[in-house]
């Protein structure tokens, strides 16, 4: 493979063009970064510089090559019950929440969903708490900027080790008996009919939501935004939220700002006010 310097100019225009398009800021220290993790994908376009693969990346209206680039710069590693605590705090909501509702209907949006495990998460701890959860209309809205990781959410088949922490009961529940071909675990098809995956950048695409959501996780997702863009997605978050309704952080993330809509509740749970 073809060694490709990216020289302090082409790191520039690049800086630029993700902070505008995806909120990331990339400080100098991500130089090496990004050169290391995008020299094989120079090579495999079989671009000479960094600049051909800058004016690559910025002509690619569909925005599949911004999604790749923003994989391989960003993590997205996910986990199935993830962030303990704020599943233990769930259950405890959850009965207040459940009797308030008028209607049997739940609508919940994962922004930043990776590869499934959060959006399958919430349904798993639904199932496994309400007992009438088939008759309830539960919709998950699940959302990625990367088209790669929202093709394997969308299939929802897991490696064996993805799911090892789960407890047999969620395992008989929520996925077939029957592995894959290859070996892997499938989420029935009847949880996966509940969640609406769509490829969506937090950053620039509109806010086009109708409803509001019970509920909103966006975890691990804002660590590489800058406090503008953090401030400017929160807001909006709150907008979809009634009263009480709770918004999910990443345990390593936390609010400094509107203090006068949220309140922290512990484990990186703010609570509408
Ligand atoms: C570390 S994963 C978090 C997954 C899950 N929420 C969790 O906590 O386990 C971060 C995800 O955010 C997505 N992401 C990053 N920037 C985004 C943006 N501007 N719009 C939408 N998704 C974005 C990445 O593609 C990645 O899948």
């Amino acid at each position: 493979m073809l060694e490709i310097e990216l020289r302090p100019e082409e790191f520039a225009l690049f800086r630029k063009y993700i902070y505008e398009k995806v909120g990331i800021s990339l400080s100098d220290q991500k130089t090496t970064l990004v050169k290391g993790r995008l020299n094989k994908r120079l090579n495999h376009l079989g671009l000479k510089s960094f600049r051909d693969y800058y004016d690559y990346l910025v002509s690619d209206v569909s925005g599949e090559e911004l999604s790749f680039f923003v994989s391989a710069i960003s993590t997205n590693v996910t986990s199935f019950f993830r962030e303990g605590a704020q599943w233990k705090w769930l259950e405890s909501y959850l009965p207040a929440f459940i009797a308030s509702k008028k209607e049997k209907k739940i609508r919940i949006w994962s922004a930043g969903c990776s590869s499934g495990e959060e959006p399958y998460t919430i349904l798993m701890f639904l199932q496994h708490h309400l007992s009438d959860f088939e008759r309830w209309d539960i919709k998950i809205l699940a959302t990625d900027i990367s088209s790669k990781v929202l093709t394997h959410a969308m299939k929802g088949a897991y490696d064996p080790k993805a799911v090892e922490g789960l407890s047999k009961e969620i395992i008989a529940r929520s996925f077939e008996a029957k592995k894959t071909e290859e070996g892997r675990y499938q989420i029935r098809s009847s949880l996966r009919e509940k969640i609406l995956f769509r490829k969506y950048n937090l950053v620039t695409d509109p806010f086009f939501f109708k409803n509001r959501f019970d509920m909103i996780f966006c975890r691990n997702v804002m660590i590489y935004f800058d406090d503008v863009t953090r401030h400017d997605l929160i807001g909006r978050f709150t907008t979809l939220l009634p009263k009480g309704a709770p918004l999910f952080l990443g345990s390593s993330e936390s609010l400094t700002t509107h203090r006068e809509s949220l309140k922290l509740l512990g484990s990186s749970i703010y609570q509408r006010l």
